[in-house]
């Protein structure tokens, strides 16, 4: 299992410490949420941030972009530091255009739908893409509690993906815990990002490798 823990709900007095525990840490890829105010109804953090986290990790930073206008500022995450790129087809009028753009770039394109979207949209485009990021709480907070639908949202994607593109990677946002991480591997989830779980857990480290063996 790919972990992501989500940078949104590490101590923002102390980025580089934490992510220099999550370069110790069994987590192959950092989450890093980018909200700005109109697509969600929070604002996070933006290029200067980035750009600060990819020059204390090597890690994978898995970009996910909770932001009505991405198209303008694909080539500048590119440059602050993406190596994942993530966009919300709730606010992509062209996402076939925007993958194709994210791709050129030399970024890995996901797309996230929110809890009251349907897999089946993506149908259409399930073979340009690596990633599909299945929200399970809807977009915006950390520490919300997980939507249990999911699961079968999750289980409908793994069939969509097994005909179009077995290589797709499901990633599941929000709520994520060991209490549901379990049923989400067995439903067809291969990457999980923890926020609030991991930070907020007594031993960071071993809560990361604890969700890394979920199977
Ligand atoms: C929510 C973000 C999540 C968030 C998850 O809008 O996309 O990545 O950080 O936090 P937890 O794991 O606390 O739900
Ligand atoms: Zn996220």
């Amino acid at each position: 299992m790919i972990v992501s823990p989500s940078l949104l709900s590490c101590d923002f007095g102390n980025i580089q410490r934490d992510v220099e525990m999550l370069n110790n840490s069994k987590a192959p890829w950092i989450h890093i949420d980018v909200m700005d105010g109109v697509f969600v109804p929070n604002i996070s953090f933006g290029f200067p941030v980035l750009q600060a986290v990819r020059k204390c990790t090597t890690k994978i930073l898995d970009v996910h972009l909770m932001i009505q206008h991405a198209d303008p500022y694909l080539e500048e995450f590119k440059k602050a530091g993406a190596d994942i790129l993530t966009v919300h087809y709730e606010a992509s009028v062209h996402l076939h255009r925007t993958v194709q753009a994210i791709k050129q770039l030399g970024m890995r394109p996901g797309v996230a739908i929110n809890p009251h979207t349907p897999v089946s949209v993506l149908q259409p485009i399930l073979t340009d893409l690596d990633i599909v990021l299945v929200m399970s709480v809807n977009p915006g907070f950390g520490g919300q509690q997980f939507i249990p639908e999911t699961i079968q949202k999750v289980h409908d994607l793994k069939q969509l993906a097994e005909e179009r593109n077995p290589n797709l990677i499901i990633e599941v946002d929000g709520g994520v815990n060991l209490g549901n991480a379990s049923l989400l591997a067995y439903a067809g989830a291969s990457a999980l990002v923890a926020g609030s779980f991991v930070f907020n857990s007594e031993n960071p480290v071993q809560t990361i490798e604890d969700l890394s063996l979920v199977s």
